[in-house]
C-alpha cells in the first residue's frame, strides 16, 4: 500500500528540483547586477568578499552574542584585528551607496538601526549607541 505522506513529498521534491535552474540563477544574477554599483571600500574586511556577502549577517550575529554575553570586544583573523562592534563598519563602509543599496535591491530591511548608529542618521536628538 502506498503512504500518502511520502507520495505528496516525492511530489514536492521533484517539482522543486525542476525548478532549481531558476530560483539558483535568479539569485546569481540578482548579486551580480548590483555588487558593481557598490561603494568600493579600502582595507581588508574581516573575511574574504565572498564569504562577506554571503554570511556577514551570521557574523555580525555572532558578535552581539560575543560582546553581549561574553564581553569580548575584540575579533582577530587572518586579514587583522577587528572591534566586535556595529561601528567597525563604518571605518571602510558607506553606509547609504553599500549595505542601503544592497538591501534595498534585494528587499531586506534590517531593524538594527532602530538602536544602532549609522553614518546616514542624524543622531543629534537621540543616543544611539555608538
Ligand atoms: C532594541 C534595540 C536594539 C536593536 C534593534 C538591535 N540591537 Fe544590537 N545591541 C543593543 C544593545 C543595548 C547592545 C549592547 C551595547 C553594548 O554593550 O555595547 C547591543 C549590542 C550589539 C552588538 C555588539 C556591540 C556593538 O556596539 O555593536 C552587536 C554586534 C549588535 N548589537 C548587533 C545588532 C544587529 C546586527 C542588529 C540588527 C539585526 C541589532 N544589534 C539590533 C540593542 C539593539
Ligand atoms: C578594514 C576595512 C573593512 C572593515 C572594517 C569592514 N569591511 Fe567589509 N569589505 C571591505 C573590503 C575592502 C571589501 C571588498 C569589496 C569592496 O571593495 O567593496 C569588503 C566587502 C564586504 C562585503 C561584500 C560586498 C560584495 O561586494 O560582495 C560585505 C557584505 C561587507 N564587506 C560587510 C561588512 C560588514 C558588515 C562589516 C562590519 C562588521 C565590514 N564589512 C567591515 C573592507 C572592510
Ligand atoms: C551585496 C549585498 C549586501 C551588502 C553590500 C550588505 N548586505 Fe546586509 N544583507 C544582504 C542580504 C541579501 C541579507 C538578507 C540575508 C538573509 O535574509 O539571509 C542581508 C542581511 C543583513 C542583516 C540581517 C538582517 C536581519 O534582520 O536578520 C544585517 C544586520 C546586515 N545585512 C547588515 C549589513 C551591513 C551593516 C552592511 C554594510 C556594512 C551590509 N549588510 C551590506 C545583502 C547585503
Amino acid at each position: 500500500m502506498y503512504h500518502k505522506g511520502y507520495v505528496a513529498l516525492g511530489i514536492v521534491l521533484f517539482l522543486a528540483l525542476l525548478a532549481m535552474p531558476y530560483w539558483v540563477t535568479a539569485g546569481k544574477i540578482k548579486y551580480e547586477e548590483i555588487e558593481k554599483e557598490l561603494a568600493p571600500a579600502k582595507g581588508k574586511c574581516v573575511y574574504d568578499e565572498e564569504w562577506m556577502a554571503k554570511y556577514h549577517m551570521e557574523l555580525l550575529k555572532d558578535w552581539r552574542e560575543l560582546a553581549v554575553r561574553h564581553g569580548v570586544r575584540h575579533y582577530h583573523t587572518e586579514n587583522g584585528d577587528f572591534n566586535v562592534s556595529l561601528t567597525e563598519c563604518w571605518k571602510c563602509h558607506d553606509y547609504n551607496n553599500f549595505c542601503a543599496k544592497c538591501h534595498n535591491f534585494m528587499d531586506v530591511e534590517p531593524v538594527c538601526w532602530e538602536c544602532h548608529y549609522n553614518p546616514s542618521m542624524n543622531y543629534s536628538t537621540v543616543n544611539y549607541i555608538k
